[in-house]
């Protein structure tokens, strides 16, 4: 996606895929542009100003704990570090088992590994 050009960026965010594929859609959300902010900090927005239904993960804040890693425009990273600069489409890692929007099962240790073997 591109750059807006505008004082706010788009976000493209999967929803509702652990239904079934074909429930699943992409809900769109303007987020005004912030400067320093991470993904992380436009889903918190998204969460208290636009759509309080909408979950993914949120813990330590500060990359160490893996948990909050989603697909951005196809590559997996982490929503707390990943800055919030341009238009972006986000998913959730693939290989793992979704339990609602962004959120998935994170149990499993070696889920990294096994999204990038599946080419996330
Ligand atoms: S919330 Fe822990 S790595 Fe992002």
């Amino acid at each position: 996606m591109e750059k807006t050009g505008k004082d706010s960026i788009r976000l493209r965010i999967k929803r509702d895929g652990s239904l079934s594929e074909e429930a699943a859609r992409f809900d769109e959300y303007e987020v005004p542009r912030q400067e320093g902010w991470t993904i992380m900090n436009a889903l918190n927005y998204i969460h208290e100003h636009l759509d309080p239904s909408i979950a993914y993960y949120s813990s330590c804040r500060i990359g160490k704990c893996d948990a909050c890693d989603v697909l951005i425009d196809g590559a997996v990273e982490l929503t707390c570090i990943a800055k919030f600069e341009r238009d972006v489409t986000i998913e959730p890692v693939e290989g793992s088992v979704l339990i609602r929007d962004l959120v998935v099962d994170t149990s499993r240790p070696k889920r990294r590994k096994m999204g990038k073997l599946l080419g996330s």
